[in-house]
């Protein structure tokens, strides 16, 4: 029997877009540690540098692309061209940086980009999207092209509010997409579940929407130094830090839900959390 022939159809990779609302929140440095955790699970790993004009996952990468997305989009060059081997074999698709033609996309380049999105993702097993800050039509047809929405916030007030208004605008455009949520910089695991509870209640009476919780990373310096030395948290020399194991809890998570990366939905989130019900007092989740 041939190893290489087989009449399946390879599944495509898996869209993960990580959004947030307000800005600042951690959704590149959770983006890149995430994709560094489950490359280093053994999933086939990428991340589309979705802040079109002002992409950074290069430079926190320490990345120096010649040429960047805006080249695909022109159609000068396919995705492979420009498509950088990151840490841990995390393929790494860079964005422009101050380059104003992409702050908005017309049709051609739409389409163009949601080709390029399909041809990535065909021999990976998880695709990153990490957007740009804010509500722009441009994040959301982003998050439209993704499977699942990954809604990053803290405990500021105004990063939760954001978070709840992100949610509310996937959820116009589409009411079915699944949509999860991290806590980032969190003092504790309780401070984590307790935002979470805060923007699952408000989605649940408001939206008539489940939301699932894919946990809290703590609030750790190591990561803020690992931004300024362009290596992500899970490659430098001290690993135990506490939102190390925050990551990695988050990380797979996200790929136990879907190892294979098909096409279906999302498994539901495990016990929905009812106003009232037990649930809604039940501890959070810890990291290790
Ligand atoms: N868990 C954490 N603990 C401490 N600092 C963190 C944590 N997560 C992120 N940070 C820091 O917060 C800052 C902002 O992070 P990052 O750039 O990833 O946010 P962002 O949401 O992508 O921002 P932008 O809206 O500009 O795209 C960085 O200095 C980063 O190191
Ligand atoms: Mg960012």
């Amino acid at each position: 029997m041939s190893l290489t022939a087989s009449a399946e159809p390879r599944p495509r990779a898996t869209r993960i877009a990580v959004t947030s609302g307000k800005g600042g929140v951690g959704k590149t440095s959770l983006t890149i540690n995430l994709a560094v955790a489950m490359a280093r699970l053994g999933h086939r790993v990428g991340i589309l540098d979705a802040d079109f004009a002002l992409g950074n996952i290069d430079v926190m990468l320490g990345l120096t692309p010649e040429v960047h997305l805006g080249a695909v989009l022109e159609g000068v060059k396919r995705i492979d061209e420009i498509t950088l081997d990151g840490p841990s074999g995390v393929r790494i698709i860079p964005a422009g940086s101050g380059v104003r033609a992409l702050t908005a996309l017309d049709d051609d380049r739409w389409l163009r980009l949601a080709a390029a999105i399909d041809e990535a993702g065909r021999d990976l097993d998880f695709l990153f999207f990490d957007t740009a800050t804010g509500i722009a039509d441009t994040v959301l047809d982003v998050i439209r092209l993704a499977d699942y929405a990954l809604v990053v916030t803290s405990y500021d007030p105004a990063a939760v509010v954001d978070a709840y208004a992100v949610i509310k605008l996937i959820t116009a455009a589409d009411a079915a997409k699944p949509i999860g949520v991290v806590v980032n910089s969190a003092r504790d695991s309780e401070e984590g579940g307790l935002v979470f509870r805060q923007i699952s209640l408000a989605a649940d009476r408001f939206l008539g929407r489940t939301l699932r919780y894919d946990g809290h990373v703590l609030e750790d310096r190591q990561v803020r130094e690992s931004v300024f030395a362009q290596m992500p948290l899970l490659l430098g020399a001290d690993v135990a830090g506490p939102a190390t194991g925050c990551i990695r809890r988050v990380a797979s998570r996200l790929a136990s839900a879907r190892p294979n990366g098909s096409g279906g939905p999302w498994p539901a989130p495990p016990g929905r959390i009812e106003r009232g019900s037990p649930a809604a007092t039940m501890e959070a989740p810890r990291c290790a």
